[in-house]
């Protein structure tokens, strides 16, 4: 069996930043509890008239050209998002028509925060059982569009951004050595955008009660994701026959510095071991792995050999983890 073996990583993320300095002038907070509660400093913010199949597409583009690719080599476009351009047709789409991508199938995985590890998963099944060589798997979000910018509780945590891997077919001991995904609709309602969805239409009132934007019980979901992000960790190392002790890089979605540190106490991982980089981008959903991992990529990090899992938490909830060896 082919296995699954990324050969290009790219990320984009928007011109615009907004500090917790400038959030202290739109809601009423500080960026001291800011920083000490989240670990977040600053985000980036979309432009007007840029969309999420804008921020994909750079993000694809770039991780084209890292692995020496076309589009027109591309068989499969899997999108991890839940802050698509349109309800439907899917964003994957968009971005196949914005890149050039002519001959490639392609679909959007909504999974929330766990998007991106979801359609990692999807891409590496369709490589697995030969149907395609190719792929690009990307997690792209403009959270920034469902954000209630009067709730501090939220708008605090989010920002915009994409990441993108190039997938292929590879008969080398690299690549995808496991994956293990899990979800429980029963949370549902601690983490989600009521409305604009078949079951509260867009009607003046759910207008005025903002029901199209971000709402979360977050001390729930903070201990939610604490026991499954570590549990998910510990159940694909054990899948790929690997160790804690042999895993080089915890790459982990990232949503809150706390529960990244309490993950790593719970996993037994020292700091040099967990890549971090909330502090500059905050939350970005389904984008926060794959642009984590472009950058351990270019900074010279993730070396050949490395034993790495990328971590995911989400609404649904939804929770999932890969080991690869790069
Ligand atoms: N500035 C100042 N005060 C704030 C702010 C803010 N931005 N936000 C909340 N507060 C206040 C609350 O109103 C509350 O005040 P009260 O005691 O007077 O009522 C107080 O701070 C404490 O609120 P808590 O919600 O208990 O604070 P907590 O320590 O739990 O931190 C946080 C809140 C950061 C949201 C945390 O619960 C968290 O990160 N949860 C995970 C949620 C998350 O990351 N969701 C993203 C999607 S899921 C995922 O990606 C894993």
């Amino acid at each position: 069996m082919k296995r699954a073996r990324i050969t290009g990583t790219g990320s984009y993320l928007p011109e615009r930043i907004l500090t917790n300095a400038d959030l202290e002038k739109i809601v009423d907070t500080t960026d001291e509890w800011i920083t000490t509660r989240t670990g977040i400093r600053e985000r980036h913010i979309a432009a007007d008239g840029e969309f999420t199949s804008d921020l994909a597409a750079r993000a694809a583009e770039q991780a084209l050209e890292s692995a020496g690719v076309s589009a027109q080599d591309i068989d499969l476009i899997v999108l991890g998002t839940i802050t698509g351009d349109y309800p439907w047709p899917a964003t994957a789409c968009l971005v196949q028509q914005k890149i050039g991508a002519t001959r490639a199938f392609a679909f959007d995985v909504s999974a929330a925060c766990s998007g991106f590890v979801y359609a990692l998963d999807a891409a590496t099944r369709q490589i697995e059982a030969g149907a395609v060589r190719r792929a690009l798997v990307i997690g792209a979000e403009a959270f920034s569009r469902i954000i209630d910018w009067e709730d501090r509780n939220t708008c605090v945590l989010f920002g915009d951004g994409a990441g993108a891997v190039v997938l292929e077919a590879d008969s080398g001991d690299s690549g995808v050595l496991a994956t293990a995904l899990h979800s429980d609709g029963s949370y549902c309602e601690l983490l989600y955008q009521p409305g604009f969805g078949t079951r509260i239409p867009p009607t003046p009132d759910a207008i005025e009660q903002k029901l199209h934007t971000i709402k979360m019980q977050g001390n729930e979901v903070f201990k939610v994701a604490v026991r499954m992000l570590s549990e998910v960790a510990l159940e694909v190392l054990d899948k790929g026959g690997v160790s804690v002790d042999e895993l080089r890089w915890l790459i982990p979605h990232q949503a809150n510095r706390r529960i990244l540190d309490a993950t790593a106490k719970r996993l037994g991982l020292t700091e040099d071991r967990v890549y971090i980089n909330l502090d500059r981008y905050g939350n970005t959903s389904a984008a926060t792995i794959p642009i984590a991992l472009d950058e351990a990529v270019r900074g010279g990090q993730v070396k050949a050999g490395d034993l790495l899992v990328l971590d995911a938490f989400g609404g649904g909830f939804t929770w999932g983890a890969v080991l690869l060896r790069w």
